[in-house]
């Protein structure tokens, strides 16, 4: 099989901003606690967090990272969160029928994103909160004192604001799973109002409005219009959430999850520019993709999920998937669909970031190690720099039952101007056949190759876990190569693939 990507007159899409690299950190079983905060490990700094988990969330090479929820979020009361970790209180947490003991709150989250070099974006509760106490947490964090709330944070030991630019308002509040959850109208005005109240007190900050919680939800598409219709002039970004999981054995359906990514990503656009065009307004809402994963959703409800009044443990094992190669293969293709459309995808997180469907896995005491889909993360945010060019496909098709006929390679080309570097990701989707793929190599601006890797396995299934942490990563391909402006590759089948060109 062979199949030519060339590169056409309007090849550009957008420049691609680092926030697309974002992750998400939510206090949620062994995330935080026994994940990236455990005081009594050999490799614990002395604030407590583990250093083998910094370093490997340094490698993975996550830009903002958003907290502290997710579902926890809306029933989070942020000032249990600061001050003297002894004083701090003890509460329930209903999304996860878990303890939340508080003893990693804002300044220790903060501190450790010091430490890995990422950007805090906040989700305020609009759950069971409101306007004022978003208010509360902004002043907390951006206005730098002189004021109750500004010198109760600097008490606490922060001299400086937080200064955190981006902020969700709530978290999936069309899902009827979320505390306080809402009708679009409803959460529409409480969204606008409190963008707006937020912005009085601090312009310079970007605002995340909750679009749907899925493609599937029933209310996917009028959510959108409804809460853009009440909140377009205060909000910077609508949310997209979405995770994708093998259903029934159905593989061939399952590799062509990017297709779905890349549908909800143009409707959602569609609807925004619906709105604006009935408002004549000038200004383009972007889109914060701000939780995207594989997620075996299915298998979480057959877990050990705590139930019962007596019973709300501390940092319960939950959510925490075991990703296979193929996973990781539908994963790479994921961040393929992103990045087809950084023209409005301006901001992602992968959801989540450590134990918790998480590419950095941990255990109490011992080795953290890197699940098959950290590769395709780190190898992507780290080569797609500059702006993303959009590959015309000459590919054969393969049926499937949920899209039709499906291409059977995705790709997408990035350049950046300034180091003259160039790369393209690839995804194979067969799963019986390699494809021999040419790209107009010339058209990017590459005139060599540096490197080619793919992650592929005889063995699909084929994971890293505690026992064998190093089963599974990228091999070099030596397949790559240009000449004559053409880069040719072979692509195995069921592989993700990235090249780095010059
Ligand atoms: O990432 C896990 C959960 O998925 C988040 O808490 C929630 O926002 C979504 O439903």
């Amino acid at each position: 099989i062979s199949a030519h990507l060339t590169v056409g007159p309007r090849a550009r899409i957008g420049a691609i901003d680092r926030r697309l690299f974002g992750g998400f950190v939510e206090h949620l079983g062994r995330h935080i606690y026994d994940g990236i905060y455990e005081p009594g490990h050999p490799t614990a700094d002395a604030d407590g967090f583990r250093q083998d988990v910094i370093d490997l969330v340094q490698e993975l090479g996550v830009t903002t990272i958003r907290y502290p929820g997710g579902n926890f979020v809306s029933g989070f009361r942020w000032e249990d969160s600061v001050g003297p970790r002894e004083q701090r209180p003890r509460r329930l947490d209903l999304a996860w029928h878990s303890t939340e003991t508080n003893e990693v709150g804002l300044h220790e989250f903060s501190a450790w994103l010091d430490k890995v070099g990422s950007e805090l974006m906040l989700a305020v509760n609009l759950g069971t909160r409101g306007v004022a106490e978003a208010l509360d947490l902004l002043e907390y964090a951006n206005i730098p004192g002189g004021t109750t709330t500004s010198e109760l944070r600097r008490s606490n030991g922060r001299d400086e604001p937080f200064a955190v630019r981006m902020w969700c308002l709530g978290n999936e509040m069309d899902g009827p799973w979320q505390l306080g959850h809402r009708s679009a109208d409803d959460y529409g005005k409480l969204a606008a109002q409190t963008a707006s109240a937020m912005r009085q007190l601090d312009p310079g900050i970007q605002l995340v409005v909750c679009g749907s919680s899925g493609r599937g939800m029933s209310t996917f598409g009028s959510w959108e219009r409804t809460v853009l219709a009440h909140s377009y002039d205060d909000v910077d970004y609508i949310s997209c959430h979405a995770y994708y999981a093998e259903k029934d054995g159905d593989r061939a359906g399952f590799l062509a999850s990017g297709v779905d990514m890349d549908l909800f990503i143009e409707e959602v656009v569609a609807a925004a520019d619906e709105v604006r065009d009935a408002r004549r307004a000038e200004k383009r809402i972007e889109i914060s993709f701000d939780e995207w994963n594989i997620w075996y959703l299915d298998r979480y409800h057959d877990e050990d999920k705590a139930t019962g009044i007596e019973n709300w443990p501390i940092a319960p094992r939950i959510l925490e998937d075991n990703y296979s190669v193929l996973d990781a293969v539908v994963f790479g293709s994921l961040m393929i669909s992103l990045l087809k459309h950084a023209d409005r995808v301006t901001s992602a997180s992968l959801a989540q970031l450590v134990n918790v469907i998480a590419p950095i896995m941990t255990e109490p005491g011992g080795a953290a190690w890197r699940q098959t889909t950290f590769f395709p993360f780190a190898t992507t945010s780290r080569l797609a720099r500059g702006e993303a060019l959009r590959l015309e496909l000459d590919v054969p098709s393969y049926p499937t039952a949920q899209y039709g006929d499906v291409p059977l390679v995705d790709a997408v080309a990035t350049r950046d101007e300034e180091s003259g570097a160039a790369a393209v990701f690839l995804v194979n989707r067969s799963l019986t056949d390699a494809v021999a793929v040419t790209v107009d190599a010339a058209a990017i601006g590459a005139s060599s190759v540096v490197a080619a890797h793919s992650l592929t396995d005889a063995d699909l299934d084929a994971r890293n876990t505690r026992e064998q942490p190093d089963r599974v990563g990228l091999t070099p391909n030596s397949s790559a190569a240009i000449s004559a402006g053409r880069l040719t590759i072979e692509l195995p089948p069921v592989s993700w693939t990235a090249v780095e060109l010059t």
